[in-house]
């Protein structure tokens, strides 16, 4: 009896060091042929239950905290059912969160408990209560079932805290099983400058954008020798706060959404959205920090878009719905029933509302229309 104990124990142990030591590979559904991402911008999580919310009707006020935020990403985890929660920034408002990583905590919750795995970047505001940046993104990169990273183990010096890529691979048993067919970018756009001739909002530093270079490089040599299926390198989408200058080329001529105050970027232009552009795999940006717009404009062959405001506690407008982003990718279906390379990326967005209102839905981008952007 004591021997069998033991043997469990030991069981018990080395499934637990393996489930820990290795972080879950995100591939495709092979069912549906399809990844599904949710974004949640800007939750402004503080103490709960006894933060009230901001920009509610004044009827509203009574019964409305940051529980209402917790309890619209349950409701949105069930509808959707991603693959993958992205959290963008903003996570807790710091000056009024008393404890920063039991808010942490409890503003994430409901992704840790959907053992769905999860991915977070830092906004302007994370680190104003008890935790530096470099602290905040640690704690969070402790927590469970998530995929975030401090920074890149191959860049000895970056800029920032929670810069990293995670791959999207094939099908389990398709040819492309072992091959990213989706890049994911995180990049933390910082807080605030601290040089003192320019004023306002960070921005994405050399550094970082020297890392992107590099990985967006290293990604799309590793298509070179592939098979037949995915041609062309696999397409990116990049994840971060504060939104680029670039989201001021728009207006409501040429984007989808709603434009309800101004765009609040770096004073300067850091040209990271050149390099993307040169860079050539990423189709789509999803940032947050400007919880009154929500559209998608394109620019150079780069859809830029922000989320929505989510958190309760975070400015907003009474009548104007919190609101998140989903962003599907979905396989090309080849010959036998088996599954290809990334077909088209697809959006929406889903309101708080009764029903979970989706709105909005476009098609960022398809493989048809790059093939005929080659052409033209
Ligand atoms: C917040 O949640 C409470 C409790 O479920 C609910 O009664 C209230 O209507 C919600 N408030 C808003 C603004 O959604
Ligand atoms: C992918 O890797 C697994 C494990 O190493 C291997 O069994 C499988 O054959 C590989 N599949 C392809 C298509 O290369
Ligand atoms: C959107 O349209 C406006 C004119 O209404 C134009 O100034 C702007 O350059 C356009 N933006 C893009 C990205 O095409």
């Amino acid at each position: 009896m004591g021997t069998v104990a033991v043997v469990i124990w030991m069981v018990f142990l080395c499934c637990c060091s393996a489930a820990q030591g290795q972080r879950r590979q995100l591939r495709f559904d092979g069912k549906t042929g399809e990844f599904r991402i949710l974004q949640v911008a800007d939750m402004h999580y503080a103490d709960g239950k006894r933060t009230r919310c901001e920009d509610v009707f004044p009827q509203q006020m009574a019964t409305c905290s940051d529980l209402n935020t917790t309890a619209f990403i349950r409701r949105l985890i069930l509808a959707e059912k991603p693959d993958l929660i992205v959290f963008t920034g903003d996570n807790i408002f710091g000056f009024d969160a008393t404890d920063a990583a039991s808010s942490m905590n409890a503003a994430l919750e409901p992704a840790v408990s959907s053992n769905i795995p999860w991915a977070a970047v830092l906004g302007n505001h994370d680190q104003e209560s008890a935790l530096s940046r470099e602290g905040v993104m640690k704690h969070i990169v402790g927590m469970k079932n998530t995929l975030s990273q401090l920074n890149p183990p191959e860049a000895h010096v970056i800029d920032g805290y929670g810069n990293y890529n995670l791959e999207v691979h094939g099908v389990e048993g398709s040819s492309l099983a072992n091959k990213s067919v989706l890049n994911l970018y995180f990049l933390d756009s910082g807080d605030y400058s601290n040089v003192p001739l320019i004023p306002g909002y960070d921005w994405i530093k050399p550094s970082q954008q020297l890392w992107f270079q590099r990985t967006s490089a290293k990604l799309q040599r590793s298509y070179l020798n592939k098979p037949e299926p995915q041609k062309g390198p696999a397409p990116g989408l990049a994840y971060f706060h504060i939104p680029l200058p670039e989201f001021a080329n728009f207006d409501s001529s040429n984007f989808t959404g709603e434009k309800q105050e101004g765009i609040s970027s770096a004073s300067v232009n850091s040209g990271f959205f050149t390099t993307m552009v040169t860079a050539g795999d990423v189709k789509a940006v999803f940032t947050g920090h400007d919880h009154l717009n929500d559209f998608c404009g394109e620019l150079t062959g780069i859809h830029l878009c922000y989320a929505g405001g989510f958190g309760y506690h975070a400015y907003g407008k009474a009548g104007w719905a919190r609101r998140a982003r989903m962003v599907v990718a979905s396989l090309e279906k080849m010959d036998k029933g088996t599954w290809g390379a990334v077909k088209s990326i697809k959006t929406w967005k889903r309101l708080d509302d009764k029903h979970l209102t989706g709105i909005d839905g476009e098609v960022l981008w398809s493989k048809s229309s790059r093939q005929k952007r080659m052409l033209r």
